[in-house]
This record gives C-alpha cells, structure tokens and sequence, in this order.
C-alpha cells in the first residue's frame, strides 16, 4: 500500500515476459511461449503473493488466459481494464469465477445490457469515470484499496502498463527475459505509450535484483521516483 497525494492505492508490480530485444508478442499477437516452462511456473507461483491480477480487455482478446493462482484456496481477484465491455462472455478467465471473483473495469461507453448480463453470471462490473477515453486508472486504483484489495500484480499487456506506468502506480517491475530476439518492429514492445523526449526521461528502476530461472532471467527493480 502507498499513500498517492494523501489517496490510498494498493502496492502494485508489473510482469512481463519479453525477449532481448523487449518484445512480448510476435506481429501476429501471438506471446506463446516466450520463456521457458520453468519461468512461467515461477512467474504463476507470483500471483500467491498478491490479492488482485490486472490484465487490459486485449490481451484476454489475444491470449484468452485464465488467470488463476495455483494455490486452489488463495483468493485472487482477477480485473480487467475494459472500457467497452468487448471481452467475450465465453472468455476463460470467467470458469472458476467462485474462486476470487472477477471485476469488469469500465466506463459509461460499456452497454447497459452486456454489463447486466455479465453481472447476472456473477461478475462484478464496475463503471469507472474516463480518462483520456480508457478507464481512469488512479480512480480504479482508489476504488481496489477501499475494496480491500491491498496488492496488485499487472500482468500485461503493453498499453496498459504503460499507462501504470504513466500515472505513477507501479511500485515494482519485474521483467522475465528470454535469450531470444524477435528483430521485428511491428512485434509488440513491453511497455508502449510513453513519450520520452531523451533517455533521461525513461523510468528508471533501483534495487536490482537479477535470477537466473533455467535458460532465462528474472530481473526485479523498483520504479524510481524522486527524479
Ligand atoms: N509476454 C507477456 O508478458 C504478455 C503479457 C500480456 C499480454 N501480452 C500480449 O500483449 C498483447 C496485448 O497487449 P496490448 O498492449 O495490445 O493491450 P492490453 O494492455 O492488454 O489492453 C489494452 C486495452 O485495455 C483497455 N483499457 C481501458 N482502459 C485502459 C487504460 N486506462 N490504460 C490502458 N488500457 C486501457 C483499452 O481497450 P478499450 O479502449 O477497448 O477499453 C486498451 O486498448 C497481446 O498480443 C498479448 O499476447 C504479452
């Protein structure tokens, strides 16, 4: 938990899994698989630690993920940032919904009947206010903490930790690299949408910590504020 300009929003890390060149999926979308066995089982026993995992609507588009923590009686609250309530009412993060509970973040672009059908099936789908278009992350954040949500795991996609990122509310990275390189620009980059002007500019993480996970690395860093 961290207190932003005197608001509560919960302790937040983003996970990616990324080649050397920072890619996450291939231009077709595709991000199966791009670390090995042993990291993704790493990666999966993470989401023990947290009481929330945040996805945005593409990547349940693209990757149609489950989202479940290991541990069968760890209640994990699945979240996805979808403003237009696109994602498919036969989407695989809704089977086992008793577990932890799923939430639908949206705005007021969402339709009254596909947010009452979702609601009758027993997700919660919440209407945040807009910012820029897209759900107001920081109001979200807000609204997860005095829901008692107290630690958040992002697990992609780029857009929106970029914009986790942007606002300020990621605490912690951490970045699984496999030794592989994609070489193509149209292929999806970790984080998107900040705007740098010089390398400066970048966010710069501290406190590294570096574990090498069978052919791959873990890399975890703190997101640098006082700049
Ligand atoms: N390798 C990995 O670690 C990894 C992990 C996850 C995903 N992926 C890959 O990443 C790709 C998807 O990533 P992506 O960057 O395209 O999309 P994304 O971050 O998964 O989702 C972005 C979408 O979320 C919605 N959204 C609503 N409010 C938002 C806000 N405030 N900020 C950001 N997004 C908001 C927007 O759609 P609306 O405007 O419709 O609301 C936005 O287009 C897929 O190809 C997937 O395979 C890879």
């Amino acid at each position: 938990m961290r207190a932003k300009n005197a608001v509560h929003i919960p302790f937040t890390v983003a996970k990616s899994a990324q080649t050397l060149d920072g890619k996450i999926a291939a231009r077709t979308g595709r991000s199966k698989w791009i670390t090995s066995t042993k990291a993704r089982n790493f990666a999966r026993q993470q989401r023990e630690n947290f009481d929330a995992i945040m996805v945005g609507v593409n990547t349940v588009i693209k990757d149609d993920p489950r989202l479940t923590s290991l541990n069968k009686n760890h209640k994990l609250l699945k979240v996805i940032v979808d403003s237009s309530c696109r994602i498919s009412r036969q989407a695989q993060v809704f089977a086992g919904i008793k577990q932890g509970g799923c939430l639908i973040a949206t705005t007021k672009k969402a339709s009254v009947r596909k947010m009452n059908l979702l609601a009758r099936e027993g997700v919660e789908v919440v209407q945040c206010p807009q910012q820029r278009d897209k759900v107001n992350l920081l109001w979200l954040f807000q609204y997860l903490y005095q829901r008692g949500i107290r630690k958040i795991l992002i697990e992609g996609g780029a857009q929106l930790i970029g914009e986790a990122l942007r606002l300020n509310l990621v605490e912690q990275m951490h970045i699984y690299i496999a030794p592989k390189i994609l070489g193509d620009e149209q292929a999806l980059n970790s984080v998107v949408g900040l705007k740098p002007l010089d390398i400066q500019q970048g966010i710069l993480l501290k406190k590294i910590k570096v574990i090498p996970i069978d052919q791959d690395i873990l890399v975890i860093g703190n997101v640098y504020r006082d700049r």
